[in-house]
């Protein structure tokens, strides 16, 4: 079934996925959240000039586009990855009102995250090089090591087999050391879960809607 759009209270796009009941980002806005968790507590906490980024549930592309953009001007290379079992046609992501918002001279950009063939590497700015994967994180085995995690996957209370320590743990394999995965998720099972893997974690101030939410750390 084809994801609802919806608008978010920033003004942003997300979709409502019907049969699971779930929003791709919160209501609350967006934008707004995927900055916060995404951008402000991952990669702007990363110093490094060249970083592997590996996102778990690309979906509409948020976070890879914020992350383009934010790295433009900041970073020497950013290599992408992206984990989707479920890809949004191009249609659908051609309603998303992303670049309007953020950068519309960054369009082209925009959709080419979407119609980027699969499992290939792309380099879609000097800086950014695309890898995306469909496949099922639940089952997966990962190859690559990584920087920085976005954990974007659906709520843990719909999608359980994504969050387990098992999952977390093959993750915590794949970080290079200092590695940090961010998550909107704050639920107790979820940060036990990041902890008994091997990760530090805490508790920081979520985005407008969201009192907290977890950053992780290989340390
Ligand atoms: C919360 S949404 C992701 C939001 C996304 N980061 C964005 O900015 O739009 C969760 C995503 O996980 C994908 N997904 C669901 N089950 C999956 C699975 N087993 N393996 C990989 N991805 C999955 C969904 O299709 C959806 O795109």
């Amino acid at each position: 079934m084809t994801p609802e759009l919806i608008l978010t209270n920033d003004g942003s796009h997300s979709f409502l996925q019907n049969e699971l009941n779930e929003t791709y980002h919160s209501v609350h806005g967006a934008i707004q959240e995927s900055a916060h968790i995404f951008i402000e507590a991952g990669l702007n906490r990363c110093a490094k000039d060249q970083l592997h980024i590996l996102e778990i549930g690309f979906g509409t592309g948020l976070n890879a586009f914020l992350t383009l953009h934010e790295c433009e001007s900041t970073r020497q290379k950013v290599a992408y990855t992206a984990i989707e079992l479920y890809p949004l046609s191009t249609e659908s992501a051609c309603l998303l009102n992303y670049p309007d918002i953020l950068a519309s001279e960054k369009k082209d950009l925009f959709y080419q995250l979407h119609t980027a063939p699969w499992h290939n590497h792309i380099q879609l700015t000097p800086q950014f090089e695309l890898y995306k994967i469909q496949e099922d994180f639940s089952s997966m085995t990962l190859t690559g090591y990584y920087d920085l995690i976005y954990f974007d996957a659906f709520s843990p209370e719909k999608q359980p087999e994504m969050w387990t320590k098992d999952r977390f743990s093959m993750l915590y394999k794949h970080c290079k050391p200092g590695a940090i995965l961010t998550t909107y998720c704050s639920k107790g099972i979820v940060r036990r879960a990041l902890q008994s893997a091997g990760f530090s974690v805490e508790r920081i101030p979520g985005p407008p809607g969201k009192r907290e939410i977890l950053r992780a750390m290989k340390e």
